[in-house]
């Protein structure tokens, strides 16, 4: 169904992961089919839906924060509707409705056919629900509708749900178990978003490499395939890919990658910690010798590829010495970027259950801040090796700071600033790179690529 002026609006906030981005993309589209409009302008909204992360306290906290936001714009407007979808809706379930004149709907991850139903059920008064999770759900008949102004990258999702039960994590629980997509409907996304001229396409998962997807033949396909598939058929896109297991990262798929130029030299492998011992009380399945083999195979297969991480620190029981060998990983890995965070505990998880939170929360953020300082130090210099050289930039917009710079990433995944010149979003520029800040590589152009 095509919406029409007048129709019903629908404003929409996210949180979390890419993931999460990506699936309002999918409610934005059922939402859409069933006549209800997207406007990014909450005070002309009929609706706002937040939809919500629950992998850290602080992440729960801030939405909270934004019902109560909303809870003062119903006052105003009594015909609001105000649902809380994804893992918080999933975790928390009825709990959200509890309170008074807070939200109308709450919806689990995997429910969002049904967002077009329980609004009718809530437009009566009535408080709707629903947080099934599904063994089959993958969305892949939805066209996700690309509401950001981004119109140069954009994320398909491969895969939903995760098996891996690492013990510090909600996701198992939210998002429900592991379940593939089928690759034709991975492929044509793909086909389309290149047919509206997108450059640059990340294919998303809790743990893509253990996509897999059997036909009824029995044969099967595997992420490496995929990948390959997606890359060959569109040499002039950018193919990225995210979140992979170090435990799964075969050295097949790194031959792809090798093998592929429009594969981006950028690999997201999450360490979580630098020492064995607090490795298996995560359950992460590989110890601190095995992760540094995948570094090397890394290296070895794939040079110049960049490598980023997430690190937790103060996990239950980890001692100076844990923390030490987590900085001695970082040195010895050498990351280019890093997302590190302080460990907080989620009720229901096995470390909830089993471990106490241990660690004083000024111990956690002392070293918390001995790792961000570690990683600054790892990042400039990894920008520095850069400086002289010429990088493929893909061009993804101007300059926040000066409408006469544009701003993209080279495959690396690095920022690059530059000044315009005659050059687009959209398009692949060779820049030199002469100067870099702590979080931007500073170039000028030295041509198109051809
Ligand atoms: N506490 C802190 N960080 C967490 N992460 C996942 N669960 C927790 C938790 N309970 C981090 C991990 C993961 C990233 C997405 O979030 O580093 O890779
Ligand atoms: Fe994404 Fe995990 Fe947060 Fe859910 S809990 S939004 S899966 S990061």
């Amino acid at each position: 169904m095509l919406t029409s002026p007048g129709s019903r609006q629908l404003y929409i906030e996210t949180y979390g992961c890419q993931m999460n981005v990506s699936d309002s993309e999918v409610v934005v589209s059922v939402m859409q089919d069933n006549g209800v409009a997207y406007t990014s302008e909450p005070e002309h909204a009929d609706i706002v839906l937040i939809n919500t992360c629950s992998i850290r306290e602080n992440a729960e906290q801030r939405v909270w924060g934004r019902l109560e936001v909303f809870r003062q714009m119903k006052k105003k407007k009594p015909a609001l509707l105000v649902g809380i979808i994804g893992c918080m809706a999933e975790r928390l379930k009825e709990k959200l409705l509890e309170e008074e004149h807070l939200v109308d709907l709450v919806i689990g991850p995997d429910a969002y056919r049904e967002l077009p139903a329980l609004l009718e059920e809530a437009g009566t008064g009535q408080k709707a629900i629903n947080v099934l999770l599904s063994r089959e759900e993958t969305y892949a008949d939805i066209s996700p509708v690309r509401y950001h102004k981004n119109k140069v990258s954009a994320f398909v999702s491969i895969m939903r749900g995760c098996n891996n039960y690492c013990s510090y994590c909600v996701v198992p629980y939210t998002r429900g178990r592991e379940r593939s997509r089928n690759p034709e409907s991975i492929i044509r996304e793909v086909d389309g978003l290149a047919a509206k001229g997108y450059r640059e396409v990340t294919l998303l998962g809790q743990n893509v490499n253990s996509y897999k997807w059997e036909e009824g033949d029995g044969s099967t396909t595997g992420f490496a395939a995929l990948l390959e598939m997606a890359a060959r058929r569109h040499p002039g896109i950018r193919m990225r890919f995210s979140t992979s297991h170090p435990r799964d990262i075969s050295d097949d798929l790194l031959k792809t990658i090798a093998g592929n130029p429009n594969i981006c030299r950028h690999i997201h492998l999450p360490v979580q910690s630098g020492s064995s011992r607090i490795l298996k009380l995560m359950n992460r399945g590989y110890t601190r010798e095995e992760y540094l083999e995948r570094i090397d195979a890394i290296n070895r297969i794939i040079p110049g590829c960049a490598i980023s991480t997430d690190i937790i620190t103060g996990f239950p029981g980890e001692t100076d010495d844990d923390h030490r060998q987590t900085l001695s990983l970082m040195q010895e890995v050498g990351y280019d970027f890093a997302f590190m965070f302080k460990y907080s505990e989620r009720p229901g998880t096995a470390a909830a259950k089993k471990l106490t939170d241990n660690v004083p929360d000024d111990v956690k953020s002392q070293r918390l801040t001995e790792i961000i300082k570690l990683q600054g130090t790892l990042s400039a210099r990894s920008k520095k090796a850069d400086i002289g050289r010429n990088f493929e930039v893909l061009v993804e917009g101007t300059s926040k700071k000066s409408a006469g710079e544009l701003f993209g990433r080279t495959s690396q995944n690095k920022v690059v600033v530059f000044p315009a010149g005659s050059f687009k979003p959209g398009e692949y520029v060779k820049v030199n790179i002469n100067s870099s800040t702590p979080a931007t590589l500073i170039g000028v152009a030295a041509g198109p690529v051809i």
